[in-house]
């Protein structure tokens, strides 16, 4: 299972990325306006931090399918070939998806809030998609079942395609989504810090510290 980090913010990227085991970035048109920077140097410099081994995911914003494609191409050719192109499943998305995949260029649904949503992106050639966990759940919905389900169709049909479980508030959200087949998560740097909070590892640590200092060994080192 991958873990991808959900931010375009450089300072969240490096630390998460220095300490964590990580295998990409996550962007999304409302992370990159937060930066209020010019978008190509953004991402490059994204590109710089994590390296030219990990997945970089970029998102179009354009809406008929020959932008969007056009969009892809231009993203595709500023940066490398481990760049995914996130596109939103609308039916001028899907169009563009199928064209992409002609073009050997790899994308990733976004946007899913059904099942079906998954299937239709899966059948067109996306390489991912990605189910919005939190915003499904604000809807009444529940994320994970959306998951399940996706993670049932794909096996059903023999689909390649992966599951990236995204849009995540808390961690108890993001652990049901590991047990439900997920194949990657992406998770805001916040949360990926929180991974490793709990205070009874801090005492746990600091009791062995103090009875190894106690004993014949910690005396002698
Ligand atoms: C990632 O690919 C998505 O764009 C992101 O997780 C959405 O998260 P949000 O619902 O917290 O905005």
């Amino acid at each position: 299972m991958k873990l991808l980090i959900d931010s375009a913010n450089i300072e969240h990227i490096k630390q998460i990325n220095h300490d964590y085991p990580v295998d990409g970035v996550t962007t999304n048109p409302t992370l990159i306006a937060k930066e209020n920077r010019d978008f190509y140097q953004l991402i490059k410099e994204i590109r710089t931090v994590i390296g030219e081994s990990k997945l970089l995911f970029v998102q179009t914003v354009s809406e008929a399918t020959d932008a969007i494609v056009q969009e892809a191409l231009e993203i595709w050719k500023a940066l490398d070939k481990n760049v995914v192109i996130k596109i939103p499943v609308t039916v001028e998305g899907i169009k563009a998806i199928k064209e992409l995949k002609k073009q050997g260029i790899k994308t990733l649904a976004t946007t899913v809030y059904t099942p079906m949503n998954a299937f239709v992106a899966a059948k067109a050639g996306a390489d991912y998609v990605a189910p919005y966990v939190n915003r499904i759940e604000n809807l009444n919905g529940k994320g994970t079942e959306v998951v399940q389900e996706i993670k049932q169709i794909f096996t059903n049909a023999s689909f390649t395609c992966e599951i990236i479980s995204a849009s995540f508030k808390n961690v108890q959200q993001i652990k049901e989504v590991c047990l439900s087949g997920s194949d990657v998560i992406t998770v805001p740097p916040t949360l990926i810090n929180q991974f490793l909070q709990v205070s009874s590892i801090k005492e746990d640590v600091e009791r062995f510290k103090l009875d190894w200092q106690k004993s014949i060994q910690g005396k002698e080192g």
